[in-house]
This record gives C-alpha cells, structure tokens and sequence, in this order.
C-alpha cells in the first residue's frame, strides 16, 4: 500500500458525511498510514472531537488560535508535517474558500499554507454541486493542482438524488494510494460512471492524458488591435469534457473564448499561436493530441509596442509572417509523438478532398472535416456535421449538438487508441 508508512493530514468540514470520515480515518490505519486530524468548528457539529481523537490516535486540532495547540504543533508546521492533505468531507463552503485563498480558520490556514498535495472528497447538496459557484471553484481547484475524488451519485442526506455523495472511504483511500504511489500523479479520481454531472475516473479513457487545443488565437497588431477569427471554441471545449468523462486526465490549452473553463479539465489559456505551441509542449506527453483550435495561419511582422496613429498619409501596411504549424509540429515528433494525432478541417469547398490532402501533409492519424461555409452556422453555432477522414476511410456524421459530436468523436477515439487503426 502506498500510504502505508505515510502522514495524511485530514480536514474534517461540516457535513453529514463526515461520518464516514471516521471510516477513512480506521481505512487508512488500516493500509498502514498514520491519519492527523483538523475537524472545523462546522465539522464539530457532525463527530466530536473525542471519536476522531480515539480513531486517529492523535490530537485533533480545531483552533487557529489555541495557545496549547500552536504551543505543541504551530499551524504551519501542522501543514506540512504531512505526506498529503486530504479534506473529506470537501465542502461548497470549503471548496469556495480554498479557491478564494481564504484562510479566515485553522482548517483553511493549513490548505492555504501547505506545500503538500491537496485532495478534496467533495460532498454537498446536488443543487450545491451542479451550481455554477461550485464549478467554478472546482475548475480553479483542479487547476491548481487539486485532487478530487467522487462524489458519487445517489440518495443523499436530504432525501435528493443525484451527484454530491461524498466518495466511500475505501475509494478515498484508494485514491490517497495512487497519489502517494511513486510515479506520475493522477489528476483525476473517482468512482462513478461517466456522466455530465460527475468527474469520472474510471472508464475506458482512465490513465490516459489528452491533450485538446480549442478557440481561436489571436495575434496582435499593436497593444489595442489584433487579428482573429470567429471560432467559439464549442466544439473543443467539449471534446475536452467528453475525455474528462470518460475517465481521461484532460489538459486543454485555449485561445480567447467566451466559455467556462470545464469541469474535471485542466485548462491553460493562451493568446497567440507561438504561447498555443509552448503551452502544448509543455502538456506532453499525452496518449491522444486533438488539435481543434483554429490557430491564425499568419501574425502580424514587428508588432508595434505602441497604439499606431492615424496620419493623413496612407494607412499602415500590415506584413504578416507564417505561424508554427502545431498540428504538423506535433504529428511530426520523432520521439514523444502521441500515439494518436487528430487534427480538424474547417473548410468552405471541397471538404473531403482538402481534408485528405491536410491528412497527408500535416502527417496526422485523422482529420475531422467540416463545412463551414456561410448558411451552416457551425463556426460560433451549436452544432456541427463532420467526416472522420483518415488514410483509407471517410465516415459521416449527421448534423448534431456539438457536445454529442464530441461524445461520438472520443469514442471512437478511445477505440482507435485501445485497438489501433482497424477500430
Ligand atoms: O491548415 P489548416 O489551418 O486548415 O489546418 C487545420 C488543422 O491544423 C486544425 O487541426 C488546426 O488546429 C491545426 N493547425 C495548427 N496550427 C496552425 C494551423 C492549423 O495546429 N498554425
């Protein structure tokens, strides 16, 4: 076992289902590790302080400002003297707190002042979980490097169904072994099957990494103006969530869009296409590279570090340079290359017979192609009709939500990966 021989320090926060935090505590005895407890003055309110202290065989500590508590074990030094930072039951209070950086409260000051991973256990009201607040805060938690684990979906405390059971203890210190097991960290953990609501981890993408670009660059003319195109990002962004569903840990690098960041990604916002490039290689490795960004084929040459004036005389000449190729970069690595490279085709004509050509240049596994002439309202629309062209196939889909496209497209992904061409 991994935590076996292992300090976790667990925040208890203030839910019912902090009573199942006494089990983790006993599961991760249990496996071995030791379990050192805070218990929030709301935690309080659910376990006493005697149960967890009898449990954790240890002091539990609740008070920022106890004398006897700093005198015996400073609040920074609680922080730290831990191998992880669990906080089960992870409350919509909690969670909004540590994405703020609050630290009003000894729980909140030790989450804000470890240099340990975080893993949070997320338990609360369905309304509470599927709150934009709360999705929110769990993008900018992930984002910073946060664990998470469940909920799971279920009957719940107050007599709702659906996605906010904390995540049972076993699965929790499962969970707490992997992230302490030597080797890459997982990002996302979980029980629960895929859905909209939840943040899977098991599924047929489970220990894989994709990698997703999406939106539009945009490349400055001077510190006010620049060029861009109209891509909204719809169709990436899904892509992105559907990988994350399935179980995938999902990193997607994004130009300019008017959408939230999705839940159970981490999502890395770019500019142009040169910080699109650098961002993208810095994500690899990955198992599934999918480039449906709409990245500017050209900038602007000399941007110009001051606003340029109007003059009575001719209006500036704009020259413009050839941007990287990122799909091409990418499909070309001669080591480290993923092992499948998707790129997308947004054309006005001929769609199939430039996609194949695209195919072959830019050396990708596929292309997904799409008409994106005026009167289809796919570029900025929600839906989208594509062809999955690869060397010796085209096959269509009809027109659909994009978010069903891409719910298609990372199946039949997911198998191209697990079967290889023939899929
Ligand atoms: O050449 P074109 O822009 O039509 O190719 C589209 C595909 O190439 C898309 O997958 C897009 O994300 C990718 N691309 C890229 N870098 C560029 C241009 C396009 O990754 N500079």
């Amino acid at each position: 076992m991994s935590v076996a021989g292992k300090r976790v320090l667990l925040v208890i926060g203030g839910g019912i289902a902090a009573y199942k935090s006494l089990e983790l505590i006993r599961e991760i005895s249990r496996r071995g590790g030791a379990v050192r407890c805070i218990l929030t003055k709301a935690g309080a309110e659910f376990v006493t302080p005697l149960s967890v202290g009898s449990l954790s065989g240890d002091t539990v500590y609740s008070d920022l400002f106890s004398l006897t508590d700093e005198a015996a074990m400073g609040h920074i030094e609680l922080s730290r003297s831990a191998d992880l930072v669990v906080v089960a039951p992870a409350t919509a209070d909690l969670m909004a707190k540590m994405a703020q950086g609050l630290a009003n409260d000894l729980a909140t000051t030790a989450l804000l002042a470890t240099d340990k991973r975080i893993l949070i256990a997320p338990a609360m009201n369905v309304r509470m979980w599927e709150h934009p607040a709360t999705r929110r805060n769990l993008a900018t938690l992930r984002t910073d490097g946060v664990s998470v684990v469940g909920p799971d979906e279920g009957e719940m405390a107050c007599g709702e169904f659906g996605f906010g059971r904390m995540a049972e203890p076993k699965s929790i210190a499962d969970a707490i072994d992997a992230l302490l097991a030597p080797g890459p960290a997982l990002l996302a953990l979980g029980n629960n099957t895929a859905t909209r609501q939840g943040i899977a981890s098991v599924g047929p993408l489970a220990g894989k990494s994709v990698l997703v670009t999406s939106g539009p660059t945009l490349e400055p003319i001077d510190p006010v103006r620049f060029l861009s195109n109209r891509s909204s990002g719809k169709q990436g962004h899904a892509l992105a969530a559907s990988a994350a569903q399935l179980g995938a840990s999902v990193t997607l690098v994004s130009g300019p869009v008017a959408l939230p960041d999705p839940p159970g990604v981490t999502t890395i916002h770019v500019e142009t296409a040169q910080e699109m490039l650098a961002a993208v290689e810095t994500a690899l490795p990955a198992d599934l590279a999918i480039f449906c960004a709409a990245v500017a084929d050209w900038r602007v040459a000399g941007e110009s570090s001051q606003k340029l004036k109007k003059s009575a005389a001719a209006p500036p000449t704009l020259s413009l340079v050839q941007n990287p190729d990122i799909l091409a970069t990418i499909a070309g690595l001669k080591a480290g290359r993923p092992q499948l490279v998707v790129g997308f085709a947004a054309e006005t004509e001929n769609v199939i017979e430039y996609a194949r050509g695209k195919l072959r240049r830019k050396g990708c596994d596929l292309i997904i192609a799409n008409d994106v002439g005026s009167g289809t309202g796919v570029m900025g629309g929600d839906e989208n009709a594509v062809h999955i062209v690869s060397p010796g196939s085209v096959v269509s889909l009809p027109r659909l939500p994009k978010t069903e496209i891409a719910d298609r497209l990372i199946r039949l992904f997911t198998d191209r990966l697990v079967k290889g061409p023939s899929a």
